[in-house]
C-alpha cells in the first residue's frame, strides 16, 4: 500500500527529474516517477524532437526505462509540470502505457507550479480496460 508520504517523495522526485527535460519547441517540461514494488524509483522526462511527432512523453520514457531494467510492476506514480500552474494529468497514449503494468487502483499524482494537486488512480485515469480480456 502506498502512503501518503511515499507519494510526497514520489512527486519529489517527479519535481526534481523534470529540470532535465528536453522541451525547446513546447517549453513545457514534464517529470515523471513510477514506484516500483521494490521501493525502487524510476524517472523520466518528455523529449521532444524538430519533428514535432517523434516526441515521447515523460511517463513513456520512465516506462521504457524501467523495463529495461527488469521492472514489470508499478504500484505508484507521479506527475509534474512546473511549466503549468495547474496539474497537467498523462496524456490519452500514455494512460494506456501505463495501465499495461499498473493495477488500477494504484494512486497517481499530479501537480503543476500551483497549489492544485490531483490524487488519482491509473483506474480513474483509464477506466474499463480490456487488459484483463487480451493477457494470457
Ligand atoms: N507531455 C508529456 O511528457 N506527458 C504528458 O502526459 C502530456 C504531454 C509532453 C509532450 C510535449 O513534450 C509537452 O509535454 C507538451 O505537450
Amino acid at each position: 500500500m502506498t502512503d501518503n508520504n511515499q507519494m510526497d517523495i514520489l512527486f519529489q522526485e517527479a519535481q526534481k527529474i523534470a529540470e532535465m527535460a528536453y522541451a525547446p519547441y513546447s517549453m513545457f517540461r514534464v517529470g515523471a516517477a513510477l514506484l516500483c514494488e521494490d521501493g525502487k524509483i524510476i524517472t523520466g522526462v518528455n523529449v521532444e524532437n524538430r519533428s514535432f511527432g517523434l516526441t515521447v512523453c515523460a511517463e513513456r520514457n520512465a516506462i521504457c526505462t524501467a523495463i529495461a531494467l527488469g521492472y514489470r510492476r508499478f504500484t505508484a506514480l507521479a506527475v509534474s509540470t512546473p511549466d503549468s500552474e495547474k496539474p497537467t494529468g498523462p496524456c490519452g497514449a500514455c494512460r494506456q502505457v501505463l495501465s499495461e503494468f499498473m493495477a488500477s487502483g494504484s494512486p497517481v499524482r499530479f501537480a503543476g507550479k500551483g497549489q492544485d494537486t490531483v490524487n488519482t488512480s491509473i483506474g480513474e485515469l483509464y477506466p474499463y480496460d480490456s487488459l484483463h480480456e487480451l493477457m494470457h
